[in-house]
């Protein structure tokens, strides 16, 4: 079993990538070492996940680093020069993405697709999230505009109950209309994601990877 140093520990990732690791334990990853704000860590561990503030992010990479173990953070609205200082490592694993969910970065491609497609069709782009979430549009929200090359502020949203998230692009043309929609429909997605990741980059020798490094090797696989 590979000694997982959770950072951030107490957080809703965290709990539910500790709880996901030990309903499966064919992944090989244990939540040996949790780490909460401003812990100090003597276990030894074998790599990190980190899904914590921007400050956790950095203290837990500084961890990383120092014992050359593989590092993996979805943290959201990190540091320029923190995200610089990551992409330039090559001494060990390194992997982040601001969503980790390999189906949300398959629906990215699809609408990267159908609007080189759909060439001349009216774009558009609404996201739905529960009544808690801060931020509007959703960073997802923004990185598939990016992609569709739609401008951000065109992007539509509401808030509403409980829902998980939810994303629909429509392609209108003057005779039909195409709709593609993602809807997730447990919180789940990116824990689980987070951890098959985890595990496929406990393998690779060091460097930085991001989510179409993850999907590339998923999809070759897929083809065996
Ligand atoms: N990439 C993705 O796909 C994805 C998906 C979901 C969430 N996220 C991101 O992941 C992060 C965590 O989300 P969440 O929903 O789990 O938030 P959360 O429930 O607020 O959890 C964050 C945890 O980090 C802890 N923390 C704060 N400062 C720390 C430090 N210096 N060192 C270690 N731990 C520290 C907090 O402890 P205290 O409570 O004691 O302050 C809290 O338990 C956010 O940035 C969120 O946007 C990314």
């Amino acid at each position: 079993m590979k000694k997982i140093l959770i950072n951030g520990a107490n957080g809703k990732m965290s709990q539910a990538i500790i709880r996901l690791m030990k309903e499966q334990p064919e992944l090989d990853l244990e939540p040996a070492v949790l780490r909460s704000k401003g812990q100090t860590i003597t276990e030894p561990f074998d790599a990190v996940i980190d899904f914590s503030t921007p400050q956790g992010a950095q203290e837990a990479f500084a961890l990383a680093k120092h014992h050359k173990k593989p590092f993996l953070t979805g943290t959201t609205n990190l540091p320029d020069l923190f995200l610089f200082q990551m992409q330039e490592n090559t001494k060990f694993p390194v992997f982040y993405s601001p969503n980790v969910s390999l189906s949300v970065y398959f629906f990215s491609q699809l609408l990267n697709r159908a609007s080189q497609m759909y060439k001349g069709y009216e774009m558009a782009l609404h996201e739905i999230h529960h009544v808690h979430k801060k931020d509007a549009p959703s960073g997802t929200a923004k990185r598939l505009a990016d992609v569709m090359g739609l401008p951000q502020e065109q992007i539509t949203y509401e808030r509403t109950g409980e829902v998980v998230g939810t994303h629909q692009a429509a392609f209108t043309g003057e005779m039909d209309k195409i709709v593609l929609t993602h809807q997730a429909t447990n919180r789940d997605l990116f824990a689980q994601s987070a951890l098959h990741i985890t595990a496929w980059l406990i393998k690779q020798p060091g460097g930085f990877y991001a989510m179409k490094d993850y999907a590339n090797f998923i999809l070759k696989e897929n083809k065996k």
